[in-house]
């Protein structure tokens, strides 16, 4: 068994393609099981600074196989970009593999995207309109295009006609939008085909014929745990099952071959997008203001500025349930050097009951109040400690505050944005 899952405990951006990039190493694949070009992993290692949408953050690692698993969705034009910004860095994809059951993102999932959220007005979810949610909808309704359509070009036809039979009147008479004409869209595929095809393989084959022989595999959680479609914020979530279970049904890999979780959170809080957030700052003012400039706190993907606030051990202790977390990677500690003293929520108040994990009814999670302890700060640099002694006591007790809230050992501490900045504990 030597598959390990990396998986987002918090609402996204914790630093997810910053550990996958460090532990790559020690895998020979590296696979991504879901989500699409929502996802923003950045690596900061060797001199490079990447901005990861669709690739896994192991392609860094020359001899480390990077598989798009068929959980994930395509979407050409951002891959494509994605792959000739990699070659200009000195990174070869050629040894990319992406799932031909991964569907693919078409133009009209964007448009709709975009349209529903404008329907939505103040309720609107925050997404990325990447066409995220619209892609998967065809994927649930069984009326999407996967990836090895594009290799049989009569049969990529056959479904952009019965795609665009339903999809062009939704988008003319319920959004108003612009119609896709069939032979324009064949036309323009044609030519990402071309330089996609020689990626498109059978990935669960490919992964389970590597456990076979005794490789090891990484998969990259993209999103997090908030934000899965069925344990996370619903409807202020994004269309997929991020949380370590996706791993197994996004790949095609049984799950006793996991033997390790790795959760990695923020040692305080973001979330990009609409919906609850209890321990959420003010941006304007005071540590909220700090945590923003300090952390900068901006989306990958949209450049949006990231909601703030304190660390919420409700929502890590909930992530290591609904994971299942053998380890924790705790990142951003250097950030919040310079604090007098640190909030950390333990618990919720929902309309007088008291919570310790995330409430599953809504209603309760929207009344949710945090009940904070305070904790003293530090004022030393961090970002050059090498070790956990290295730390000033009050940082090394933060940390064993949280490992004591969430029941899950912090195998490694991020104090920098680079691959060096980080300190393995327990890591083997
Ligand atoms: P992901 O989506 O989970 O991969 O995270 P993002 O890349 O979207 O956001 C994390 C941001 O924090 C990136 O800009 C990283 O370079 C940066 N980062 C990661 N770990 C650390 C850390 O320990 N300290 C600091 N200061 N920045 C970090
Ligand atoms: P990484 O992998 C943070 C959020 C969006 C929105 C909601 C739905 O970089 O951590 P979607 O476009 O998926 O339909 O948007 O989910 N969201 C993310 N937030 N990090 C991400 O990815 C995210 N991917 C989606 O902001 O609130
Ligand atoms: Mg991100």
């Amino acid at each position: 068994m030597s598959a390990t899952v990396l998986v987002g405990a918090q609402w996204g951006d914790e630093g997810k393609g910053k550990i996958t990039d460090l532990i790559s190493g020690d895998f020979d694949v590296v696979c991504r099981y879901g989500g699409g070009a929502n996802a923003g992993h950045s690596v900061v290692a060797n001199g490079h600074h990447l901005a990861l949408h669709q690739i896994p953050s192991g392609i860094v690692h020359k001899d480390v196989l990077s598989v798009i698993g068929n959980g994930c969705i395509v979407d050409p034009t951002v891959i494509l970009e994605e792959i000739d910004h990699l070659k200009a860095e000195g990174l070869d994809c050629a040894g990319l593999r992406i799932s031909g059951n991964a569907h693919i993102v078409m133009p009209w999932h964007k448009d709709l995207d975009g349209a529903h959220e404008k329907n939505l007005g103040k309720n609107l979810i925050g997404t990325t309109k990447r066409g995220i949610g619209p892609c998967y909808m065809d994927k649930m309704n069984r009326t999407g295009l996967r990836m090895q359509d594009m290799l049989d070009p009569a049969r990529f036809r056959e479904k952009v006609e019965a795609s665009l039979a339903y999809q062009n009147p939704i988008l003319e008479k319920v959004y108003g939008l612009p119609t896709y004409s069939v032979d324009a869209v064949c036309e323009e595929f044609a030519a990402y085909a071309e330089r996609l095809n020689p990626h498109i393989v059978e990935s669960g084959k490919l992964l389970n014929e590597e456990l076979a022989q005794g490789k090891s595999i990484l998969f990259e959680g993209a999103q997090a745990t908030m934000l899965d479609i069925d344990h996370g914020t619903y409807p202020f979530v994004t269309s997929s099952n991020c949380t370590a279970g996706g791993a197994v049904t996004g790949s095609g890999v049984g799950p006793t071959n996991i033997d390790r979780v790795l959760g990695v959170a923020k040692a305080y809080l973001t979330r990009v997008g609409s919906g609850p957030f209890p321990t959420e700052l003010d941006l304007d003012e005071g540590v909220g203001k700090f945590l923003l400039e300090t952390g900068h706190e901006y989306g990958v993907t949209t450049g949006r500025k990231r909601r703030c606030g304190w660390y919420d051990a409700v929502v890590t202790k909930f992530a290591a349930q609904v994971n299942g977390l053998t380890d924790l990677a705790i990142t951003k500690l250097d950030v919040l050097t310079g604090l007098d003293t640190i909030k950390v929520c333990t618990a919720y108040d929902c309309d007088g009951v008291e919570y310790t994990t995330v409430p599953e009814h809504r209603a309760l999670f929207d009344a949710a109040k945090p009940k904070y302890i305070e904790v003293p700060g530090w004022t030393e640099d961090i970002t050059g400690c090498k070790s956990f002694d290295e730390l000033p006591k009050n940082a090394q007790d933060y940390i064993k505050l949280i490992e004591e809230l969430s029941g899950v050992k912090v195998s490694f501490v991020a104090v920098g944005p680079d691959r060096e900045q980080t300190i393995n504990r327990f890591w083997k």
